[in-house]
């Protein structure tokens, strides 16, 4: 049994400990051979290649190790241990070193700002061992609008948008993944701009002497708008009066204004003004405020608000819940109508590649004896590994 009959790796810390044992004389002289570039390594007892991260062992002369600290890329390839029977015996040994992915930050995306409407383009740049899969999710995990589609996630390293919509704001995930823990991810901001847009569910509004009336206005725009309202002659209401208060509610790039008039008095009627201003423009609206009769009887209220654009419910309960019904009444129908969603989507099959097959080695020195051999894998963890990029090791044996 002269030959490399058992040899399998050991990762200790970056270190790759090769062994060989059952020499059965130990007077046998063992080397190394770094096979892909014709390289001897060690001949019994010397190291002769200058690689100072290459070194050698031995026990009692049948157990002979390789050592490779701090494995690199480099490293990657076939190597050889070579017994000097006549005819020499050798067994050759594929080093895979792989490599898990990190993002180029520099060729890779950062946040942005544009301008709704234009075509936007988020580019994403990985390396590692095996090439990663990039793909682009955003970070909320609702869908992406997408080429006509809803899709959740979008393969490859551009996320191209065209007419980029302020749907699409929001915060960006590039994931790189290639089967070696751990994947990683950049976070990148969209902000998409639009002047300001606005929509008034009742632009008439009714009120008898006396009653609490309330005005309400929904904006959209990004940056966020300031808003406020004026009356008639364009003078700004002041909220926080024993007369007015206005209220507003965000909700992302969303805003709804509500400005109540406390006791309307003949003075009050008329028009009033909601305006929201950021630096891509200026839009208002206009509601009017007008005298119905103060309710009576009941029946002449219901002929009233049927027959009339006025809004249900102004009459006969002059203090209405604002609160509660601000959520429901938010309607944004008009503005996101072209942005319905119907598309389909299947999730696309998304695995890691899978590590690349060493190039098959051919020898006219193997023994027969153990050829057909079974590989031998063996993938160790490494600890103690911080600040390397060779996170794992993945070594694999073939007999030939
Ligand atoms: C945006 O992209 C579309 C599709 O590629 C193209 O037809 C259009 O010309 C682009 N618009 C601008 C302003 O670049």
């Amino acid at each position: 049994m002269d030959f490399c009959a058992d040899f399998h790796f050991i990762v200790i810390h970056f270190c790759v400990l090769v062994r060989l044992v059952k020499v059965q004389k130990i007077d046998r002289r063992v080397a190394w051979v770094r096979v892909d570039t014709q390289t001897i390594l060690s001949i019994h007892h010397n190291v002769i290649t200058q690689n100072p991260r290459i070194s050698l062992s031995y026990n009692d002369h049948r157990s002979w190790y390789l050592h490779i600290k701090n494995v690199q890329e480099v490293d990657r390839g076939w190597y050889m241990c070579q017994v000097n029977t006549d005819p020499m015996r050798s067994r050759q040994g594929y080093l895979q070193v792989v490599v898990p992915p990190s993002i180029i930050d520099r060729e890779t995306s950062s946040d942005m700002v544009v301008l709704e409407s234009t075509n936007v383009s988020l580019t994403c740049k990985a390396t590692g061992y095996p090439d990663p899969y990039v793909m682009w999710r955003r970070e909320d995990g609702d869908d992406i609008r997408y080429n006509g589609e809803n899709v959740n996630v979008v393969d490859g390293e551009i996320l191209f948008i065209t007419k980029v919509s302020r749907l699409h704001m929001g915060v960006y995930l590039c994931i790189a993944s290639n089967g070696v823990p751990p994947s990683i991810s950049k976070r990148v901001q969209l902000k998409v701009q639009f002047p300001p847009m606005l929509s008034i569910p009742n632009q008439l509004e009714g009120a008898y002497i006396g009653q609490d009336v309330a005005l309400e206005c929904h904006t959209e725009a990004f940056p966020t708008s300031i808003n406020y309202w004026t009356t008639d002659r364009g003078d700004m209401i002041i909220s926080g009066s024993d007369k007015y208060e206005a209220v507003s509610m965000d909700s992302g790039y969303k805003k709804y204004m509500m400005l109540k008039i406390r006791k309307v008095h003949k003075n009050d009627f008329g028009s009033y003004r909601c305006v929201a201003k950021n630096s891509l423009g200026e839009t208002d609206g206009v509601i009017k405020l007008e005298e119905i009769p103060a309710p009576t009887t009941m029946k002449s209220i219901i002929l009233q608000t049927s027959s009339s654009q006025f809004k249900k419910g102004t009459a006969g309960d002059d203090r209405r819940d604002y609160d509660a019904n601000s959520e429901k009444k938010f309607d944004d129908s008009r503005i996101s109508a072209e942005y319905d969603y119907d598309g389909e989507y299947t999730l696309p099959s998304n695995g890691p590649p899978p590590i690349d097959q060493p190039p098959t080695m051919q020898s006219g020195s193997s023994s027969p004896s153990v050829r057909g051999a079974t590989l031998i894998i063996c993938i160790l963890c490494c600890i103690n590994l911080i600040h390397h990029p060779l996170r794992y090791v993945v070594y694999r044996w073939v007999d030939i």
